[in-house]
């Protein structure tokens, strides 16, 4: 049908200049999109590079307000942090995860404190303090046991919640953690601390770097983290994820990594039509550069153009590596 209209229908006329290409642009990337993830490391006056996260260091919470800083100048509304634990704070109960006077907690209330407008996100999950990185506590055959690490969860988040976090943000995909976690917040008096699920993250080999910047240890054992996070081959599972999570009470859904799952993405933003985030990950974010660096993509309308898919297929909110680049850039458009 459509090879009869040709040449009255020519679809390079609303190509043919700027202002009508302009005109006809179905999507865009807006700095208020973007969610900036950054490292934090106790201590004074540190900043360490990330060698596998070109431009990212590792930063003290006083660095780390210079960082905001620069995020608020730049108009981005919302950070989210990660911890660096020392090894030796690492133990089988990850205690640290619930200390109230631990990195995180104070952290955020350090940037809450100097920049209260700034929308701050913490990662709800064991794997910075346990003693082999797995996400949960494990027992002796190393199982990752999903009520145990529950009951450690909702502690976490309280901490995070009491220190004044806007979202917590289970990224650990325990089962009934979203509904625990909001059970605890409505009995402690934190019906406002929302709740960002990362409802259908992957066991990814896309997470090399961030596994560098917070310096996890690694003795995932035989089956790594594909106890609980889920299988790339499936997307029906992540729909279901999404939709116990929304059941339980999460206010964001989480798909990630990002890219290579824009399926999952733009499935699970249409079929709920909720507020949906897509994780551009660290490995996703160090390709791009290492090949930049290789002179083999223009780095910056590359990154632009990822955003922007990001946006198509459906994401609300977008956190990136680079978002601190993305926000200059558009800036000078
Ligand atoms: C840990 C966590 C990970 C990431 C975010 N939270 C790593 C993992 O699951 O092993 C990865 C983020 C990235 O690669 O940018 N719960």
């Amino acid at each position: 049908m459509y090879h009869n209209q040709f040449p009255y229908i020519r679809l390079r006329r609303n190509r043919k200049s700027q202002f009508i290409r302009d005109l006809v642009e179905e999507n865009q990337i807006n700095v208020t999109d973007l969610v900036y993830p950054i490292f934090i490391v106790d201590g004074y006056e540190r900043e360490e590079p990330i060698l596998s996260l070109p431009s990212h260091v590792r930063v003290s919470v006083d660095r780390l307000l210079y960082v905001a800083e620069k995020c608020v100048m730049l108009g981005i509304r919302a950070i989210a942090i990660f911890p660096m634990i020392e090894t030796s704070k690492d133990d089988l109960l990850a205690l640290e995860s619930n200390n109230p006077e631990g990195l995180v907690p104070r952290a955020v209330r350090a940037l809450k404190a100097r920049f209260p407008e700034l929308g701050v996100f913490t990662d709800v999950a064991l794997d910075a303090y346990t003693h082999d990185g797995h996400d949960g506590i494990s027992n002796e055959n190393g199982e990752v046991l999903n009520d145990v690490t529950n009951a450690l969860l909702i502690k976490q988040a309280l901490v995070h919640a009491e220190a004044g976090a806007d979202f917590v943000c289970p990224s650990d995909m325990m089962d009934g953690r979203i509904g625990a976690i909001r059970n605890a917040f409505e009995e402690n008096d934190f019906r406002d601390t929302g709740i960002l699920a990362y409802s259908a993250k992957y066991v990814s080999n896309f997470y090399g770097p961030f596994r560098e910047a917070t310096g996890a240890v690694s003795n995932l054992g035989k089956f790594g983290k594909k106890t609980y996070q889920l299988n790339p081959a499936n997307s029906d599972e992540a729909f279901h994820e999404a939709a116990l999570d929304i059941a339980e009470g999460a206010d964001i859904i989480m798909v990630k990594p990002g890219l290579p799952y824009l399926d999952v993405l733009y499935r699970i933003k249409t079929e709920f039509k909720k507020p949906t985030a897509a994780y551009h990950v660290s490995g996703e974010y160090a390709m791009l550069k290492a090949a930049a660096q290789n002179g083999w993509v223009n780095y910056d309308k590359a990154i632009l153009e990822t955003m922007l898919c990001f946006k198509r297929a459906g994401a609300d909110i977008i956190w990136s590596y680079a978002a601190l680049e993305v926000a200059t850039l558009l800036k000078q458009l």
